[in-house]
């Protein structure tokens, strides 16, 4: 299955808990992006130039990662994409690779976005995602660790990835027609979350 959705809709969050309750590997590529970045890898510096900048990494490094990704054995049995496919050329890309049962798209108003990520906390250890309006210290309530803040957070490059968003990903949600299925994610966490699974149980 694949989740859309604009920056700070929620897949991330969603994600983790779609992937807990059916066994299947979360396959996000701004996370693997930001652990080649960790890693200072040729691909991570590549990467972090447009990242910083709010911008998409180009389709055929993108697209290249995902196959060799979607190759690995614990994809066999079924796998989520977060933040893939993002573009239409990534979206034709994808459809040489695999068949879809699910294109779930989370629908949030563009005004909760900035605040969604500028108030954002992960978890460097355990990659826990927060926000500050729920969280009363620093550090991850899982396993202690102490919470970040992720360098592409701040006002002026999450304005830059919504008009990305909008130019580049949101036609997505027109190529993929009635295949895709959408869900209100103004809703809390867990009702998001509820409508989520009432929509895969239907499949
Ligand atoms: P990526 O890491 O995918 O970022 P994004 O798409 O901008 O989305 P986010 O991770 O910011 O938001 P999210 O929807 O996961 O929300 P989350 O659950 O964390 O990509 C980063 C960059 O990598 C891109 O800009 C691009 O440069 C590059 N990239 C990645 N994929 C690419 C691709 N395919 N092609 C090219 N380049 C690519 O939630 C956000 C916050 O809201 C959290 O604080 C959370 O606690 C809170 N929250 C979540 N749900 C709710 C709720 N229902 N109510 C209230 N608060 C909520
Ligand atoms: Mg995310």
């Amino acid at each position: 299955m694949i989740l859309l959705g604009a920056p700070g809709a929620g897949k991330g969050t969603q994600a983790a808990q779609i992937c807990k309750k059916y066994g299947i590997p979360h396959i996000s590529t701004g996370d693997m992006f930001r652990e080649n970045m960790g890693n200072n890898t040729e691909l991570g510096k590549l990467a972090k130039t447009y990242i910083d900048a709010g911008k998409l990494v180009p389709d055929e490094v993108t697209l290249a990662m995902v196959k060799d990704r979607l190759e690995r054995d614990d994809c066999k049995n079924g796998f989520l994409l977060d933040g893939f496919p993002r573009t239409i050329a990534q979206a034709d890309g994808l459809k040489a690779l695999t068949s879809l049962d699910c294109v779930l798209n989370i629908d949030v108003n563009t005004d909760l976005l900035l605040n969604r990520i500028t108030g954002r906390r992960i978890c460097p250890k355990c990659a826990g995602t927060y926000h500050i309006s729920t969280l009363t210290s620093d550090l991850c309530p899982a396993c202690n660790e102490k919470l970040v803040q992720r360098a592409d957070d701040n006002e002026a490059t999450v304005k830059s990835r919504i008009d990305v968003y909008n130019a580049q990903t949101k036609p997505l949600i027109e190529y993929y027609g009635k295949s895709v299925k959408s869900v209100d994610g103004n809703q809390p966490a867990d009702k998001v979350f509820e409508s989520i699974v009432k929509v895969l149980e239907a499949i």
